[in-house]
């Protein structure tokens, strides 16, 4: 057995996380370190990127979610910007075929019609390429704020309401089929690379009872055993869903 099969064998495979979700932070300070400009950093993100959704197959992970690019993102100077749009285009491009081998569906989540045309093209055809897949649902958010999800998900309710496609009682569930995950279920973990302790407008509906764990590493260099060693963690919290500890 390699030392990074026996890692995996320390994970309890009956309490595993069905979701896991990532904000994967500190690519520009990785680079700044090094000397090197921003846009390595995000390069060396990919490969981070490559290596979890490996893991997550390895693992049995169901869910994999990562925080790819925010709406609050696009601030940054356009040269940057333009950087990380390249190499989503090139990264989920170039993927496809591994998420074929791997039997994995991709899934974008946020505003992706306000994406370059180009970039658009490649992830409908990526989308329609992977759909039959059954094993990791790997889901890139893309342009994503929480806020905003939420905003798009009232507006659609209130629309489907006039039309009498919905009554007006609202619930959890109706809420939750009208966010851009309706079909995945909720994160159980949520790592956060880099030090920062926020949630960074991901996900505020769907993080409500998900354990979150922080790691100091940057994420080009977070691996699987950092990973696992995540995942072990959260198979020792007790979870108690707002219920008490009887
Ligand atoms: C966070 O680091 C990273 C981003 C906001 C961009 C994420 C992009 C990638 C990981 C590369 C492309 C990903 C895919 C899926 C192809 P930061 O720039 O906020 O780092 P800092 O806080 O140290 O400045």
């Amino acid at each position: 057995m390699s030392k990074e099969d026996d890692v995996l064998s320390k994970l309890d495979s009956k309490k595993l996380p069905q979701h896991v979700a990532i904000i994967m932070d500190g690519n520009g300070r990785w680079a700044k370190k090094r000397g090197l400009p921003r846009a390595a950093g995000h390069l060396a993100g990919v490969k981070a990127v490559r290596r979890i959704v490996k893991t997550s197959t390895n693992i049995g992970v169901k869910f994999l979610t990562l925080y790819a690019f925010s709406t609050e993102n696009w601030k940054r100077p356009r040269k940057e910007v333009d950087a990380i749009m390249s190499l989503f285009k090139i990264y989920i491009k170039k993927e496809v075929s591994t998420f074929n081998k791997n039997d994995v569906r991709l899934n974008v989540i946020g505003n992706i019609g306000d994406l370059s045309d180009d970039l658009q093209e490649i992830i409908d055809n990526a989308l329609k390429k992977t759909s039959k897949n059954k094993g990791l649902t790997f889901t890139l958010a893309i342009n994503y704020g929480g806020r905003q999800e939420i905003i798009n998900a009232v507006k659609n309710i209130v629309n489907d309401v006039e039309k009498g496609i919905i009554r007006k009682d609202v619930n959890e569930s109706i809420i939750s089929k009208y966010l851009y995950t309706s079909d995945l279920p909720d994160p159980d973990l949520l790592i956060r690379t880099s030090g920062e302790m926020r949630i960074s407008n991901f996900l505020l509906w769907q993080l409500s009872y998900a354990e979150i764990w922080v790691t100091d590493t940057y994420w080009p260099d977070f691996k699987q055993a950092e990973y696992v060693k995540a995942i072990l963690d959260y198979q020792n919290r007790q979870r108690r869903f707002g219920k008490h500890n009887g």
